[in-house]
């Protein structure tokens, strides 16, 4: 058998600690499909004292990780600290410097600086992998960069954060609210103390430019995502989305975009009305699902958990046979010079169905001048609820569902609704998905 390929890993947390366990468990058969053993030769993290409930004792422990990344016993460094900037960057930037492999799976990091990093490994010869940077345990980055290769791609899109996902579908069950819900999700360790990332989009957007890069052969652009995340979802809407066969989730979609002739790319985070019939309104709790369109393949589904030790240690370990075997390839699925400069879409050409939902003052008149703004800015109303009723002009909800037709037309009838004193917050404005 070849000669081991040989590990140095830092950051022993949840991932790093679940790639020491797979590489400990599964070692014989992963030596036999890589061709060559897969070899921890040293490890690195803040604290050595720290019981991980994994034998270190093998290993080398290193205080520094840059130094440990600049062993001549290293051929891979296998980053699993975390953070877009700060020593997982320079970790980076030092290793493939090197002339390192380096695999990671901190979607932030490569939603920032994989083209910079791409470029690098380009051009020191390293392979530069990130398979659990995008929905943990699913193949979906090598599933878009090889299996769908050969099509052409036009629109990729998903669940891509577990958090959020939980959120909604406990939502759904429970009719709670989102407050409550958040508390209880903090509360079993399924949202963080600080949930901003993932109940805000961000999180779903770095992994979102990501996918979007290697669907579409793209230069990856993450301040292009727009973003909008699931804190102002309230349990009304769960409610009448289901009455209307709909169930809410957090979509992160990615679509060329031809109005303009030339191809353009729209990047969104944001609630929507999925279909119950749709595969994506099956994704529940903390999973995460990945469509795609391929132009001769059609619909493919990528689903599985989006997160956890095992799942992305899985992912984290496939990018290691990947390089035992000498598959590297490129980062992105062309070199990073190869890829396209792609403008911003404009998010207003996106024609569809869309629910709206007004939280407005109960007074004659409101509904009228909601109807009135619709027609000024040609948006075609299909239904109209008015949730319940209250006293002494209290607030009610109303919700809406357009016709098919441009968001542009949308989004100026919420605009011309700015500032009316009829509304007690601003509108709730979630696309519909086709199924
Ligand atoms: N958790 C998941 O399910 C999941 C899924 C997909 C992707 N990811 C990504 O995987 C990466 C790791 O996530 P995780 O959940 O394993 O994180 P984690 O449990 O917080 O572990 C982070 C590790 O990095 C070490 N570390 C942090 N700052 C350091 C520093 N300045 N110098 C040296 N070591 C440092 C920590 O050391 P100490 O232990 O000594 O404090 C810890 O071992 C992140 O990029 C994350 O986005 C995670």
């Amino acid at each position: 058998m070849a000669d081991p390929l040989r590990l140095a890993i830092a950051g022993l947390g949840t991932v790093g600690t679940g790639v020491i366990r797979l590489l400990q468990e599964n070692g014989a058969m992963l030596a036999e499909r890589a061709g060559r053993p897969l070899e921890v030769v040293a490890v690195s993290a803040r604290d050595r004292a720290r019981d991980r409930g994994v034998d270190l004792s093998p290993f080398d422990w290193e205080d520094d990780m840059t130094a440990m990344a600049a062993r001549a016993d290293v051929d891979v460094v296998v980053e699993l600290v975390g953070g877009s900037d700060g020593p997982a960057l320079t970790l980076a930037r030092n290793a493939i410097a090197g002339g390192k492999h380096f695999v990671t799976a901190n979607k932030a990091m490569i939603a920032h600086h994989g083209l910079e990093l791409a470029g690098a490994a380009e051009g020191s010869g390293s392979a530069l992998k990130f398979e659990a940077a995008v929905a943990g345990g699913i193949p979906v980055v090598k599933g878009l960069r090889e299996g769908a290769a050969a099509n052409r791609i036009d629109t990729v899109y998903g669940v891509l954060n577990g958090t959020a996902n939980y959120i909604l579908s406990t939502m759904e069950a429970t009719g709670a609210d989102f407050t409550t819900t958040l508390g209880e999700a903090q509360r079993l360790g399924y949202a963080e103390a600080d949930p901003t990332f993932d109940i805000e989009g961000i999180d779903a957007a770095h992994k979102l430019a990501i996918l979007a890069s290697i669907a579409f052969g793209s230069r990856l652009d993450f301040d292009a995502v727009a973003c909008e995340g699931i804190s102002r979802v309230r349990a009304a809407d769960i409610r009448q989305a289901d009455t209307l066969g709909y169930v809410v989730r957090l979509v992160a979609s990615a679509e060329i975009d031809m109005s303009d002739g030339q191809p353009a790319l729209l990047q969104q985070v944001r609630p929507c009305l999925v279909p119950k019939s749709h595969p994506l309104a099956h994704v529940t709790g903390a999973t995460n699902a990945v469509v795609a369109q391929g132009n001769f393949s059609g619909r493919l589904l990528f689903q599985g958990a989006g997160a956890g030790d095992g799942p992305t240690a899985s992912a984290v370990v496939a990018d290691l046979i990947d390089i035992a075997r000498g598959d590297a390839g490129a980062p992105f699925s062309v070199p990073s010079s190869g890829l396209e400069e792609l403008p911003i879409a404009d998010a207003g050409h996106h024609t569809g169905q869309t629910y709206l939902r007004f939280s407005v003052t109960d007074r004659p008149g409101v509904l009228a001048e909601i109807t009135a703004a619709m027609r000024d800015a040609d948006v075609s109303i299909e239904s109209l609820i008015q949730q319940g009723r209250a006293n002494n002009g209290g607030e009610v909800l109303v919700a809406m569902v357009t016709h098919d037709g441009p968001q542009s037309n949308v989004a100026q009838a919420v605009e011309l609704l700015a500032g009316s004193d009829s509304l007690t917050a601003p509108p709730l404005v979630m696309q519909i998905i086709e199924d």
